[in-house]
């Protein structure tokens, strides 16, 4: 190891004692930016309370100050003191999803700074399922204000390795415990509005929250017709992320067929069955919603790492519960997608 290697912690998810996340939660309380994984995608996480450690974040990576960042905490009485108040809507959806991948915007209590929600006065707040972002939490003592551990407008990581090839030594430590679990953002429900609107939709499903609050769930992910003149609720939303370097193109199984032989600078993403390639590189992913979502960024980035120009995706099913990796997949394909 170089001495100006990255310092890497490696854990194991099922084994957090031990004081394994000593040596990162003491980076977090000085100011520092440690990646780590949830169990949607890595985070690169700072202090919420230290706007200085919180400028860090935006600087490493390249993010616009105006995009807010979902502040991480250990339980439901940290999230509370960050919010004005915790409505009963908070209190049903925190015992109904939490831990897990939904993040709940609130109007923002004074102690979280105005460079962590960039000037809203509302906060996106998440306690994640995953024992290694909880741990360093509870470890740091400070509620922990965490984007995706990726450049702007790049894919998300799934895996350590896609965090230190996009951010690298703009981090100083990152806590490397394997693939996350789901693979895709968290649902991004807004509470401060009336009825709740996803934001960006994710693996806690829109139904499922109706269901939880018994009432009416509204959806604007920015992929849905808006009135022309409705301001965009969220900076950051509305944009093409989650987009590898090269040209990606969503298509189904007969344009792939046309496309064959792949060359080196195509690579495919397909869903369920091998497809009928030839020697280009292509990767097979599982043909249902969660798995393919759980494995779609890391073959994103290893189509990517590969130097691919071009990347086919196979488009899924016009289902509800596709509509996560619909989110995300028009996004990358910036626009190109005619659906
Ligand atoms: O699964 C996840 O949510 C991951 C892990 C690390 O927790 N985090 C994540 O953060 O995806 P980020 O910053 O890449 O995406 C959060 C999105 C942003 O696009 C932002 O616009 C929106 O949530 N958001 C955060 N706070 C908001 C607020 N106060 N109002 C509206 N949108 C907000
Ligand atoms: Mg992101």
């Amino acid at each position: 190891m170089s001495s100006d290697a990255l310092y890497t912690v490696e854990i194991d998810a099922g084994e957090v004692g031990g004081g394994a996340l000593e040596g990162p939660a003491a980076v977090l309380r000085q100011g520092g930016l440690v990646a780590f994984p949830t169990e949607t995608v890595y985070g690169v996480g700072a202090d919420a309370t230290d706007p200085e450690a919180v400028r860090r974040i935006f600087e490493a990576k390249e993010r616009p100050t105006g995009h807010p960042l979902i502040v991480h905490v250990d339980g439901v009485g940290a999230a509370r003191e960050l919010v004005v108040d915790w409505p009963q809507v908070a209190r049903r959806l925190a015992e109904a999803f939490w831990p897990g991948p939904l993040t709940m915007i609130l109007p923002k209590s004074s102690v979280v700074p105005d460079v962590v929600t960039g000037g809203l006065e509302t906060v996106g707040v998440r306690l994640p399922d995953h024992e290694v972002a909880k741990a360093l939490v509870s470890e740091a003592g400070c509620p922990v204000a965490a984007p995706s551990a990726n450049p702007h407008e790049a894919i998300s990581p799934t895996r350590a390795s896609h965090v230190e090839r996009g951010l690298g030594e703009r981090i100083d430590c990152l806590v490397d415990a394997g693939a996350t679990p789901l693979g895709l953002e968290s649902t991004v429900l807004d509470l401060s509005v009336s009825p709740p609107t996803i934001l960006r939709p994710g693996m806690v499903p829109r139904r499922d929250i109706a269901d939880a609050l018994d009432g009416d769930v509204r959806l604007d992910d920015g992929t849905e017709v808006a009135a022309d003149d409705a301001p965009r609720p969220s900076p950051g939303l509305s944009e093409n992320h989650y987009a590898p370097s090269g040209e990606l193109l969503l298509v189904d199984r007969e344009e792939l067929a046309a496309a064959r032989p792949l060359d080196n600078r195509v690579g495919a993403v397909v869903r369920g069955e091998e497809p009928e390639l030839g020697e280009g590189t292509h990767l097979v992913l599982p043909a249902g919603p969660s798995g393919f979502a759980r494995h779609l960024y890391d073959a994103l980035h290893e189509l990517d790492a590969s130097g691919c120009r071009r990347i086919l995706v196979e488009r899924p099913p016009e289902e509800e519960s596709w509509r996560p990796v619909w989110n995300r997949l028009r996004r990358a394909a910036s626009g190109r997608d005619p659906a």
